[in-house]
């Protein structure tokens, strides 16, 4: 569970959280994203399409990493499971969430804003966590206080970050890979500007690798 999460986090330091309000657009921008050289990507189940796109882009790419975020119930995680998603992302945590998630086909990165919450996925053998919401919940500092009681755990950390932020949360020892909404700019989404996407995609690997 563990491995299968930490591996995921492995193949790609950018994570796009990606949220479909036009099925038409699955395609083209799944295709976008993994030309700018992304490995991972995060669909969310925010609109009634996510479990449909998981689907279509695990069929069309399957070298790349393709799971769900914002899942928040049970049911919605088996869901993800039956479309074939290959990793679950949760908001926050919960017992029920947490317990399912170690014996799932797709492993789960559950959400934590606390130590407390972190330590409740600890006990029960979680080392990998997504750090959400990551700007408001202390950012950078925070994840590097973590460090000192969990040395161990591996974070993920997504909300409020951006192009010019993701190095300096890249930069610490425990953050494996950042995720946002900044690789799926709104105004290349409804101009249906791929190019851009790509683009956005390339400068920000480039910029966390110089
Ligand atoms: C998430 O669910 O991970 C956040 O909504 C990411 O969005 P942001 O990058 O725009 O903060």
């Amino acid at each position: 569970l563990k491995n299968r999460m930490n591996q995921i986090l492995d193949a790609s330091p950018l994570i796009p959280v990606i949220t479909i309000e036009d099925p038409a657009q699955v395609v083209p921008l799944g295709d976008a994203l993994v030309a700018g050289g992304l490995r991972v990507l995060e669909i969310t189940l925010r609109t009634p399409h996510g479990l449909d796109a998981i689907s279509r882009l695990r069929a069309r790419h399957p070298d790349v990493w393709i799971g769900a975020g914002t899942v928040a119930t049970l049911d919605q995680y088996r869901a993800v499971e039956d479309a074939g998603g290959q990793f679950v992302i949760t908001p926050g945590l919960t017992r029920e969430l947490l317990d399912y998630g170690s014996r799932a086909t797709a492993p789960l990165l559950p959400g934590v804003a606390t130590l407390s919450e972190l330590m409740e996925g600890y006990r029960l053998g979680y080392r990998a966590f997504k750090f959400f919401p990551a700007e408001v919940a202390g950012g950078v500092a925070a994840l590097k206080a973590f460090g000192g009681p969990f040395g161990d755990v591996r974070f993920c950390p997504t909300g409020g970050i951006r192009q010019a932020t993701a190095s300096d949360y890249l930069a610490l020892a425990n953050v494996a890979a950042v995720g946002g909404t900044w690789l799926t700019p709104e105004s290349a989404l409804s101009n249906g500007d791929w190019q851009v996407v790509t683009r956005v995609a390339r400068d920000s690997l480039e910029a966390i690798r110089s």
